[in-house]
C-alpha cells in the first residue's frame, strides 16, 4: 500500500531528509505563461488586473527530491531562472563552494521550446545529468546552441522507453528512479513536418511520460505534461496510482480558436482537452488514480478561474489544478 499523501504543505525542508518523496511544481503553465507576453486574452489581461482568483503561472516543470538535498528537474522551461529564484531548495548552499547546485539531472518529455529551453539557463560550468528519449536528445544534438552545456561536464543520458533507471547526478544516485514511456503525442511544433501527412512526421519517443519513483521510500508518481489520448496502454498504466500530474491545456478543444488566439485545436496540438466524452474528466473517471493534478494549464483555460463554472466541475471531478509552488510530499 502506498504512504497516504500528505497533500499541501507550506513548510520548507531544505536539507534535510523527511523520510518522504518532495515534489515542487515549479510551474503550472503552459508554453507562453499566464499571462503571456503577445496575449490580451481573458485571463492574461486579468492576471495584468490584480483579478482575485486568477494567479500567474510560469511554465510548466516539476522539481523532485528523495533526500531534499538533490534535486532533478522534470524539464527545464525557459522561465527557469525565475523558478530557481522563487525556490529556496534550489539555491546553492551558502555554505559549499562558491559554485554549487542541489540541481543534479534534467529529464525532458518533450523537445518544445517550454521544456528545453530553460536548459540554457544551467550554462555557467555546472555539473549535472541530461536525460531524454533519443528523439529528444537528438533535437538537442541537432542544436549547437545546447553546446553551451559543455558535454564534457554536463552528461546527455538516453533514456530507453519502458526501462527504469537511476537518475544519477555528478555525485552518483540521488534516490530517484525514472521510467520513460511513450503516450500518444506530437512531434514538437517548430519540427513538423507538413509533408509527412497527418502526423506530421511524429515518432515514439516525441513525446513521452515519466514514472518517477523515491527508492528510499518506495513511493512513485507519475508526470504528463503532453498528451494527446488516454490510449488502452496508458490507462493501464494509470490504474490506482496514488498521483498523476496530466496535462492540462485546454478545457475544450477549440476554445483557442473561440478565443481568437490560434487557429487550432487542442487535438491539432497534440493536447487533449479536460471536458466532453473524449475528454481527460471522462477518461479518468474509472481510473482510481487516487490524486489528480492538472498542469501544462494553457493561459485560455478558464479553469484558471478559481471561481469560474469550469473550475468547478474539474473540482468536483477530483481534479486538482497546479499552481507555481504548490508544494507536495508523497
Ligand atoms: C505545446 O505544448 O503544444 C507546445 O509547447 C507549443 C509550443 O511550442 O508553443
Ligand atoms: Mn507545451
Amino acid at each position: 500500500m502506498n504512504a497516504p499523501l500528505s497533500g499541501l504543505t507550506g513548510a520548507c525542508h531544505i536539507g534535510h531528509a523527511t523520510g518522504a518523496m518532495q515534489i515542487k511544481v515549479l510551474g503550472s503553465g503552459a508554453g507562453g505563461g499566464l499571462p503571456q507576453w503577445n496575449c490580451a486574452g481573458r485571463n492574461s489581461a486579468g492576471v495584468r488586473e490584480g483579478v482575485p482568483g486568477l494567479r500567474a503561472r510560469t511554465q510548466s516543470s516539476l522539481a523532485v527530491s528523495a533526500n531534499g538535498k538533490d534535486w532533478v528537474l522534470l524539464n527545464a522551461t525557459p522561465d527557469l531562472r525565475q523558478q530557481i529564484n522563487e525556490t529556496p531548495e534550489l539555491h546553492p548552499d551558502p555554505n559549499g563552494p562558491v559554485r554549487n547546485s542541489p540541481i543534479k539531472a534534467v529529464v525532458l518529455t518533450n523537445g518544445d521550446v517550454d521544456h528545453v529551453a530553460g536548459l540554457l539557463n544551467l550554462r555557467e560550468g555546472q555539473p549535472f545529468t541530461i536525460y531524454g528519449s533519443e528523439r529528444v536528445l537528438g533535437v538537442l544534438a541537432e542544436n549547437s546552441i545546447f553546446n553551451v552545456l559543455n558535454p564534457e561536464i554536463v552528461d546527455r543520458v538516453p533514456m530507453t522507453l519502458g526501462e527504469p533507471f537511476q537518475v544519477k547526478g555528478p555525485d552518483g544516485p540521488v534516490g530517484i528512479e525514472i521510467e520513460g514511456f511513450a503516450v500518444p503525442g506530437k512531434v514538437a511544433l517548430y519540427l513538423e513536418d507538413e509533408s509527412a501527412g497527418e502526423d506530421f512526421g511524429t515518432q515514439e519517443g516525441d513525446t513521452v511520460g515519466l514514472k518517477v519513483t523515491d527508492t528510499i521510500a518506495g513511493t512513485h508518481f507519475f508526470y504528463v505534461p503532453g498528451c494527446a489520448q488516454v490510449d488502452d496502454r496508458l490507462k493501464e498504466r494509470l490504474t490506482g496510482a496514488p498521483l498523476v500530474f496530466f496535462d492540462g491545456t485546454l478545457f475544450t478543444n477549440d476554445e483557442m480558436l473561440r478565443q481568437g488566439m490560434l487557429q487550432k485545436t487542442g487535438e491539432r496540438m497534440g493536447h487533449m482537452n479536460m471536458s466532453g466524452p473524449k475528454g481527460t474528466l471522462a477518461a479518468f473517471e474509472d481510473l482510481g488514480v487516487e490524486r489528480k493534478v492538472f498542469i501544462h494549464i494553457n493561459n485560455s483555460n478558464p479553469v484558471l478561474r478559481e471561481d469560474s463554472e469550469e473550475r468547478a466541475v474539474v473540482t468536483k471531478a477530483g481534479w486538482d489544478v497546479a499552481f507555481d509552488g504548490m508544494k507536495l510530499e508523497l
